[in-house]
Order: C-alpha cells, then sequence, then structure tokens
C-alpha cells in the first residue's frame, strides 16, 4: 500500500508581537524626544524671565540711585517698568510685605472687594515665594542713605508654565487617541472574526443535513426490512448518531445556542465513557465529582461535550500514548462549577501558555490549532464562562480549567 500523502499545511498562526515591540519603542523615543526637547525650552525661558525680572530691579535700583528727586517717583517709575512687562506675573511690596502693585495677575482684577484682593495677593506672594525668591531693591538717596527696600516678587509666565506640561498633554491625547483606535480595529477585527466563524459553521451544518436525514431514513429501513442483520445496523446508527451529533455542534456554534440546565458531571462522562474505547489502552481516564455527582449549570450539551472532548485529545496527545486523564467536576465558591482536565503528558512550556488558546498555534505536525480556540469561544461567548491553564509543567502533566455559573 503507497503510504499516504503528506497533507501540505497551511500556517495559520503569526507571530505579531515583534512588530508591536517596534511600535512600542518608537513611541517612546518620540515622547522622550519631545519631552527632553521642550524640557530645554522651558529652562531657556525660565533662565529669561528671570533676568527680564533682575533688570527691573537693577534698573530700578539704578533710577533711585541716581534721582536726586524724592521718592514720590520712584514707584511711578517703577510701574512704568513693571508695565512693560506682559507675561510674568509680579507683585512688587514695601518694607513690610505689604502688596503695593501687581501685574498680570488677571484673578487679582476680577476681585472688586479691596481687602479680598489684599489678601489674594498676599496669599500669591506666599505660594510665588516657594517658586522663586524674591528680588530685593535698595532705596538708597543722593547721600547713599538707604531709605528703604522693595521686594519684587514673580512666578513663571503662564506661557511658560503652559509649555512645560504640553508636551504631556499632547502625548496623553495621542495615546487616548491611540488606544480609541486600537479598539475600534480590533473590535472590528473579531467582528469580521466571528462572522467567519460563524458562516462557515451555519453553512456545514446545513450541508451535512441532507445527506444525514437520507441516511437515518435508510437505517431504519433496513433496521425493519432485514432484521437479522440487527447488529450492524446498530453499528451503522451509532455512526449515524455520531454524525448528527457533529451537525448539532456546527448548528450550534452558527447559531445562538440555547442554554438548558444540564448534569455537567453526566455531559462530562459520557465523553469520557465514548472516548475510552478510542484512544489508546494506556491511557487511563476518570472523572470524579464534588461533593455530588448532581452538578447543575445552565448548558448547551453538545457545544459542551465538544469542549470536554477538545480538551481529553489534546490531553492524550501530550501523553503519546501512556498516562492517565483526571477529571474533576466540582463546586466552587460564588455559585460556579469548576471543570478541572489534568493530564500527565509533556507540559506546556511557561513563554507558551499564553499562546495556546490564539488561533492557529499549534505544536503537532498534524494540528490546525483551533481546538483551544474553539474551546475558549464556547465556554466564553456561548456559556459567559472562563478557560485557563491552571497549572502546567514540562514533563509533568497540564491542568485545564473551567469555570461555568452554577
Ligand atoms: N494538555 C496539553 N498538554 C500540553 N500541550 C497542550 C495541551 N493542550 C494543548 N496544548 C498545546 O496547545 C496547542 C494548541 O492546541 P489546540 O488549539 O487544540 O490545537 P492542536 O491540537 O490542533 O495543536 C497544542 O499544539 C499543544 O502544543
Ligand atoms: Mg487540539
Amino acid at each position: 500500500m503507497a503510504t499516504p500523502k503528506e497533507k501540505p499545511t497551511i500556517s495559520l498562526y503569526s507571530n505579531r508581537s515583534s512588530l508591536k515591540w517596534v511600535v512600542l519603542v518608537i513611541s517612546v523615543i518620540i515622547s522622550a524626544g519631545s519631552i527632553i526637547y521642550t524640557d530645554q525650552l522651558v529652562s531657556e525661558i525660565r533662565e529669561r524671565e528671570k533676568k527680564q525680572i533682575d533688570l527691573y530691579a537693577s534698573t530700578l535700583e539704578y533710577l533711585t540711585n541716581e534721582s536726586e528727586a524724592p521718592n514720590t517717583n520712584v514707584i511711578f517709575i517703577l510701574e512704568e517698568i513693571i508695565d512693560a512687562n506682559t507675561t510674568i506675573p509680579v507683585i512688587l511690596t514695601n518694607e513690610y510685605g505689604q502688596p503695593e502693585y501687581y501685574r498680570n495677575i488677571p484673578k487679582a482684577d476680577k476681585i472688586t472687594d479691596e481687602k479680598h484682593r489684599k489678601r489674594y495677593l498676599l496669599n500669591e506672594i506666599k505660594s510665588m515665594k516657594e517658586e522663586r525668591e524674591p528680588i530685593m531693591v535698595t532705596l538708597t538717596d543722593s547721600n547713599n542713605q538707604i531709605y528703604g527696600y522693595k521686594n519684587i516678587y514673580y512666578r513663571n509666565s503662564y506661557l511658560l508654565v503652559q509649555l512645560k506640561y504640553y508636551p504631556y498633554v499632547q502625548l496623553s491625547i495621542i495615546a487616548i487617541f491611540g488606544v480609541i483606535i486600537f479598539a475600534v480595529f480590533n473590535y472590528s477585527r473579531t467582528a469580521e472574526q466571528n462572522r467567519v466563524w460563524v458562516g462557515l459553521a451555519k453553512e456545514t451544518a446545513h450541508q451535512l443535513g441532507t445527506p444525514l436525514s437520507s441516511l437515518m431514513a435508510w437505517v431504519e429501513y433496513f433496521k425493519d426490512t432485514f432484521p437479522d442483520y440487527e447488529e450492524i445496523f446498530m453499528e451503522l446508527q451509532k455512526d449515524v448518531d455520531r454524525l448528527d451529533m457533529i451537525t448539532q455542534r456546527f448548528s450550534n456554534i452558527g447559531s445562538v445556542p440555547q442554554l438548558l440546565e444540564g448534569n455537567v458531571y453526566e455531559i462530562v462522562d459520557e465523553v469520557v465513557q465514548y472516548l475510552k474505547v478510542r484512544i489508546s489502552k494506556k491511557i487511563e481516564m476518570s472523572v470524579e465529582s464534588f461533593p455530588n455527582k448532581e452538578i447543575l449549570a445552565n448548558l448547551n450539551k453538545s457545544l459542551f461535550a465538544w469542549v470536554i472532548e477538545n480538551l481529553i485529545k489534546n490531553a492524550a496527545d501530550a501523553m503519546s500514548g501512556k498516562g492517565s486523564i483526571r477529571i474533576k467536576v466540582m463546586k466552587v465558591n460564588e455559585g460556579q462549577v469548576a471543570v478541572d482536565v489534568t493530564d500527565t503528558g509533556k507540559g506546556i512550556a511557561k513563554n507558551r501558555i499564553k499562546d495556546v488558546f490564539k488561533p492557529g498555534f499549534t505544536t503537532k505536525k498534524r494540528g490546525w490549532g483551533l481546538g483551544l480556540t474553539l474551546t475558549k469561544r464556547i465556554i466564553e461567548n456561548y456559556h459567559g464562562g472562563k478557560i485557563f491553564v491552571k497549572r502546567s509543567e514540562p514533563n509533568v502533566g497540564t491542568t485545564f480549567r473551567i469555570l461555568l455559573k452554577l
């Protein structure tokens, strides 16, 4: 006999994580670059603003020293100088720390009540002092006699403050926008995948339906017509029933499946009994149920059986023909039922655990990598449950856990 031709396989699995890293690294570089750059701008402007204020102070000192005139003009001149500055918030105080004049503090302008405004300015002075040391101007008369001093309090201009936070605001907006775009794309991709899954499943069920009902009718006919061969027809009946079940699975996955109350233990046990005679004799299988054998949950029987079948088949594959598969059905906290499928197989490498549910991921020569994807879909989308790798150790074994609502 000729050896069967190796079927050409299509790799469904694609690794897109390297692309993710490239995008991430580029965005980090861009962000860091723009932050560093604006930081430099900020410190330059900060320096310049300081110089501007220094200039006020020295001009003031110079003027007062030169002027023979009485100090009545001093305030006026100082105000003139301060007025020339239209961006940096400044408060001028006398020796006693009382505000005499201010500039570029729009909030203070809005306060009409004299007392209120003064209180506000005093508060401003306090916070300005924390930010920058005030510049002290000594007032001396023509005889070089000090007759007083004034303080100029100031802080970064609003422009500078804005510039300081600008890159962060800008980057956050871009990041939020990016997340939204990603979510939308992801959603539409998932929606498309869903349509393909559902459509293909429906079509398959539909195509199987016609020959199947004809087969069923034939089996019935033969059973009645040739009662002597009953045994053969019973076997045939089993295969037809199995085909019917497969059709049902596809039909269920292609529609919103009905969930009915069913005994989880019973369904699991049925699958185990069915598979026991079909997989290697050296693989021992057992089902346990806690606290009793009556654990009810809302589920779609044909789909749930499919899930268990997938897990058992994977477990058997992982053991290369020898070992044990233990299934535990148990009530766990918060009204949930857990189904643990444990094998003594070769296990899953740590860095592969996150991949096993991805479509197309397989380590088998003849695998499609769709079994666990389908399983996850059935449990999560159709039953609102959860499935995950509870534990896996290379060469020791693997436990998959399903959680369903009771
Ligand atoms: N019980 C298990 N023990 C070890 N590896 C497993 C087990 N179940 C699944 N895997 C790994 O996950 C992969 C994907 O499984 P699956 O989606 O069922 O696809 P396939 O069985 O076609 O490979 C398998 O190829 C295997 O590497
Ligand atoms: Mg599989």
